[in-house]
């Protein structure tokens, strides 16, 4: 059995709106999902036991245990196929640890990939989809990428139409942000106004319409993310993180997710650079990084 690699991106959110919170502590969401050009390395080689290893930026801050979320999809996996999970599975982290941007559900979906193909299972998508739904309402879509919008709790996807690539830069904060911890703010803040319950969650027609055009200008303009005024009420520094974006022109800011990453839409490459530069002389983030999007889902990657 050869070592399997495969290359998973990072997700942010173009739209997260969300629901009152259910009865299974989940929020109902409407949200549209893009894929970028920033990936993990998930490596799986077959051995006597189930390890994980894993390097690359703030690697340190990612449970190198069986709380790890690739590790818990290699033994859901193999507990669906009557297998052993005898694994070694190595990730390099190139997506931002505790960031909004999925990286620990993107390292469950491209285990999964892995996985399949080491053991030859060739499991149909729609099986792989049900084992990834069942690990976290952002695994799902990590397998199939591109651009999709993401109801339920986010993990029941339909494909999105969507013309153009679009230019991103990411400032990452210092430290992570917990997502149920920033649920649960948006949940108090809400509570702090009685009667102001949220209408049931819809995707955007005006978003639907900039990303069928390909027009980046009225993307920006489109983007909305409620978990925002919560992530920020948490780490105000964040408003001054997007506001230093906005100032400098960029089409958008919008926080990834539950954050604290802070997205940038920018014209292209070149103001990519420049707001990257910027970002970094005003002292309002721990780096930036730049990517563009939409691309696929996780894959196989050949030797
Ligand atoms: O599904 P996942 O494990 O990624 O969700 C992490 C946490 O985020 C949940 O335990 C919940 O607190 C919050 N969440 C939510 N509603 C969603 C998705 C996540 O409340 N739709």
């Amino acid at each position: 059995m050869r070592p399997v690699t495969v290359r998973v991106p990072a997700k942010i959110n173009l739209q997260l709106s969300v629901g009152v919170r259910r009865d299974d502590g989940y929020h109902d969401l409407a949200t549209v999902f893009q894929a970028v050009s920033l990936y993990d390395d998930l490596t799986v080689t077959a051995a006597r036991r189930l390890r994980v290893t894993i390097t690359g930026d703030h690697a340190g801050g990612v449970p190198a245990d069986e709380t790890n979320l690739a590790v818990r999809a290699i033994v859901a996996l193999a507990g669906r196929v009557g297998l052993n999970p005898d694994v070694h599975v190595h990730v390099r982290k190139g997506i931002p640890v505790a960031g909004g941007m999925a990286g620990g559900s993107a390292d469950a979906a491209a285990a999964l990939v892995a996985c399949d193909a080491l053991w030859g299972l060739r499991l149909d998508r729609t099986e792989l989809m049900d084992v990834a739904a069942e690990l976290g309402s952002d695994v799902p879509f990590a397998l199939v990428g591109g651009t999709a919008i993401g109801l339920g709790r986010g993990e029941r996807l339909m494909p999105a139409l969507a013309r153009g690539t679009y230019h991103w830069v990411f400032a990452l904060a210092e430290e992570g942000l917990s997502t149920p911890a920033v649920y649960a703010e948006l949940d108090r803040l809400r509570g702090r106004r009685p009667g102001a319950n949220p209408a049931a969650p819809n995707v955007s027609e005006a978003l639907m319409t900039a990303l069928r055009a390909g027009d980046a200008a009225a993307l920006g303009a489109a983007l909305t993310n409620d978990l925002q005024p919560a992530a920020g009420s948490l780490r105000p520094q964040l408003r001054l993180t997007m506001e230093v974006g906005r100032e400098y022109g960029a089409l958008g800011a919008i926080l990834c997710g539950s954050g604290p990453t802070c997205a940038f839409l920018v014209r292209d490459h070149e103001q990519a650079l420049d707001l990257a530069v910027a970002l970094s002389a005003a002292g309002v983030c721990r780096s930036v990084k730049r990517a563009h999007g939409p691309v696929h889902g996780a894959r196989i990657v050949d030797d």
